[in-house]
C-alpha cells in the first residue's frame, strides 16, 4: 500500500500487504461467512448428517455437533472465524444451538447482501437487525413454557431433544436418565433459583462394552491405576492424601559432581536418599492416609514403601482432576509435605480400583460431599465415546440452562415461525429502509425450518407455506415433524428445547452479522498466506478451497 508525494511513492504497509475495501471487502467477507454456514447446514437436526473431518495427522472426528466441526475445520479467512467464534460462544454460554446459531448468522448476512446491493446502507441493516433481534428475543420470553426447575421428567425430555439430533439418539432415553440424575445432583438452591456448574458432573470415557453399560457414579473416576501392584486394590473408610507435588528426591538444577572415595561413603550417600524417602513416606502415613493421589511422580522407592504400609497410590493426576477431588472428598491440595496435617486428608467410602475393558481405573465414592456424580461412558469404538462425549455435554447443558432458568420451547421451527410472524407486523410500524431489514431478518429466521425440513428429505416451500398458515391460524406450536415429514404440534410431540438456548442464538447470531457488515476495510499484513486460488478460477467454489480472498 502505498501514496504518492510528489511523485514519490510513500510506503505505509509493509510489501505482500494486501488490501480490500468497501463493497469488495464487503462482499468477501460475507461470501467467506454464507460458506461457513453452508457447511453445516446438512448437520442440522436429527435428521441432519454427519460429518468426518481428517485432521493433518490422520486421525477422524465423526461428529454432527456444530463447534466441533468448525474447531476441526482449521479455517484461515478472518470473516469465517469470526463465524467460528459464533460457535463458540453459544457453545460457552448455553452449550447446544451451535449449529443453528451459524446458519442464522450466514442467512443473515445473505438477506443483508441483498439489501446492500439495493443500495441500502449497512448501517440502516444494522440497526434494522438489532431492533428486530430485540423483538425476537420478546418474542421467544411471551411465548416461553414455565416449567418445574427439578421436574425430572420434563427435564429428560429436554435432554433427549437434544440428543435425538446425535449419533447417540438410539439411547438418548437412558442417556437422559443418566444425564438429568446428574444434574439434579449438583444442583444448589440459592434463594428461590437454582445454580449448577456442570464442572461438578465429571465426565470419564473408556471405549469398550457398549452406549448401554454407561453409567452415572456417585463420586469420582479416574482414568488410572495404582502405581504399584502390591497396594490394595480396594481401601474402605479411605482418607485422602491429595499431593502436588513430587514424591521424588529432587534432582539438583545444575550439574553437580560428588567425589566419593570409599564404599562406606557410597553406602551413605545412597543411605541418606533412602532416608529422604523414607521420611516423604512417614509425613503422609503418620497423619494416616490410606489414599495417595499424586499430581507429579513417585519415585520407585517411594511406592514399594507405601505399598508396604497398605496405603495405595495414584501418580500423574490431571490438575483439573486434583480441584475436583478436593471438593469432592473434602481435603486440601498439599504443596508442602511439611505442613501437611490431618484436616487436609479428604475422605471417601470406598477407593477402589476396577478392571474396565483393558484398562484399570479407580473409582471414588461416597465422597464426603455427596453432591460429586461422575458419568463413565462406554460405547463400541473410541470414535463412538468421543462422539456421546459431546452429545453428553449437549444434554448437561441444556438440563442445567431449563434448571437456572425454569422456561422452554417447543422446537422444530415453531419458535422462529412465530418470531418472522411477529416481526412482519412489527416491521409494518417503522419507517422505510428498516423496515426492509426487519422484514429480511424474519425471513431468515426461517431458515430453521426450512433446514429442518430439507435435511429431512422436505419440499422447504411446501413446507413453509403450511407452517405459516397454520400459525396465522393461531397454532403457535405448529414445527416440522422430521420423522413423520408433516407439519405437527411441537409441543404435542414433546421436542423441547430451554429458552436460553434459542435466545442466545438469536443474540449470537445478530452480534455475529452486524459485526461483518460493519468492516469496511480489511488490511491483511503480509504475514498471512493468501488462500488458494480454487480450481476453476477465481468465483469458482473448489470445495472447502474455495474461500473467498480478504
Ligand atoms: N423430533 C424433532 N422433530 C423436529 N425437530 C427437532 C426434533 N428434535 C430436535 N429438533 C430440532 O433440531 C434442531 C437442533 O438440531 P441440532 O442439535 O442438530 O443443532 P443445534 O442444536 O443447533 O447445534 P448443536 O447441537 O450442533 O450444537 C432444533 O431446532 C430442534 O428443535
Ligand atoms: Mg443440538
Amino acid at each position: 500500500m502505498s501514496a504518492q508525494a510528489g511523485g514519490v511513492p510513500v510506503l505505509i504497509l509493509k510489501e505482500g500487504s494486501s488490501r480490500s475495501r468497501g463493497r469488495t471487502a464487503q462482499h468477501n467477507n460475507i461470501m467467506a461467512a454464507k460458506i461457513i454456514a453452508e457447511t453445516v447446514r446438512s448437520a442440522l437436526g436429527p435428521k441432519g448428517m454427519d460429518k468426518m473431518l481428517v485432521d493433518s495427522l490422520g486421525d477422524a472426528t465423526i461428529t454432527s455437533d456444530g463447534r466441533t466441526i468448525l474447531d476441526e475445520m482449521d479455517v484461515e479467512h478472518p470473516a469465517a472465524k469470526m463465524m467460528v467464534e459464533v460457535a463458540k460462544t453459544q457453545d460457552d454460554e448455553v452449550g447446544d444451538g451451535t449449529t443453528t446459531s451459524v446458519i442464522v448468522a450466514g442467512e443473515l448476512l445473505g438477506k443483508a447482501e441483498e439489501l446492500i446491493d439495493k443500495k441500502v446502507h449497512p448501517t440502516i441493516v444494522i440497526d434494522g437487525y438489532r431492533k428486530a433481534a430485540d423483538k425476537a428475543l420478546e418474542i421467544l420470553e411471551k411465548i416461553a413454557i414455565e416449567v418445574e426447575p427439578t421436574d425430572k421428567d420434563f427435564l429428560k425430555k429436554v435432554a433427549m431433544t437434544s440428543m435425538a439430533s446425535k449419533l447417540v439418539s438410539e439411547n438418548r432415553e437412558q442417556l437422559a436418565e443418566i444425564t438429568v440424575d446428574a444434574i439434579l445432583h449438583v444442583a444448589e438452591k440459592v434463594g428461590d433459583e437454582y445454580r449448577v456448574d456442570l464442572d461438578d458432573v465429571m465426565v470419564e470415557k473408556k471405549p469398550g462394552e457398549s452406549m448401554t453399560d454407561t453409567k452415572l457414579i456417585e463420586g469420582i473416576v479416574l482414568d488410572k491405576e495404582n502405581v504399584h501392584p502390591g497396594m490394595p486394590k480396594r481401601v474402605e473408610e479411605a482418607k485422602i492424601a491429595l499431593i502436588d507435588t513430587a514424591l521424588e528426591v529432587q534432582k539438583t538444577e545444575f550439574d553437580a559432581k560428588i567425589n566419593i572415595e570409599t564404599p562406606e561413603q557410597m553406602e551413605a550417600f545412597l543411605h541418606e536418599e533412602e532416608n529422604m524417602l523414607r521420611e516423604m513416606v512417614d509425613k503422609v502415613t503418620s497423619k494416616g492416609a490410606t489414599v495417595v493421589i499424586c499430581q507429579k511422580g513417585i519415585d520407585d522407592m517411594v511406592q514399594h514403601f507405601l505399598a508396604r504400609n497398605g496405603v495405595s497410590a495414584i501418580r500423574r493426576a490431571k490438575k483439573s482432576d486434583m480441584e475436583k477431588l478436593a471438593k469432592a472428598t473434602g481435603g486440601r491440595v498439599i504443596t508442602n509435605l511439611d505442613d501437611f496435617t490431618e484436616d487436609d486428608l479428604g475422605y471417601a467410602k470406598l477407593v477402589e480400583e476396577r478392571k474396565i475393558g483393558d484398562d484399570k481405573m479407580t473409582f471414588i465414592e461416597g465422597c464426603k460431599n455427596p453432591k460429586s456424580v461422575a458419568i463413565l461412558i462406554r460405547g463400541g469404538t473410541e470414535r463412538i465415546v468421543d462422539e456421546a462425549e459431546r452429545s453428553i455435554h449437549d444434554a448437561l447443558s441444556v438440563i442445567r440452562d431449563v434448571v437456572q432458568e425454569p422456561k422452554a420451547l417447543a422446537g422444530g421451527g415453531a419458535p422462529e415461525l412465530e418470531i418472522s410472524r411477529a416481526l412482519r407486523d412489527y416491521a409494518e410500524s417503522l419507517p422505510g429502509r428498516e423496515q426492509l431489514a426487519v422484514q429480511r431478518f424474519a425471513e431468515a429466521i426461517e431458515t430453521v425450518p426450512i433446514t429442518l425440513g430439507e435435511n429431512a428429505g422436505l419440499d422447504p416451500i411446501d413446507i413453509l407455506s403450511e407452517l405459516r398458515a397454520r400459525h396465522d391460524k393461531g397454532e403457535t406450536w405448529a414445527g416440522v415433524d422430521v420423522f413423520e415429514g408433516k407439519v405437527k404440534d411441537m409441543k404435542k410431540l414433546e421436542v423441547y428445547e430451554p429458552l436460553a438456548v434459542k435466545k442466545q442464538i438469536i443474540k449470537s447470531a445478530t452480534e455475529a452479522a452486524t459485526m461483518i457488515l460493519k468492516i469496511d476495510d480489511v488490511i491483511a499484513s503480509g504475514r498471512m498466506k493468501a488462500p488458494p486460488t480454487p480450481p476453476g478460477g477465481p468465483g469458482g467454489m473448489g470445495g472447502y478451497g474455495g474461500m473467498p480472498p480478504y
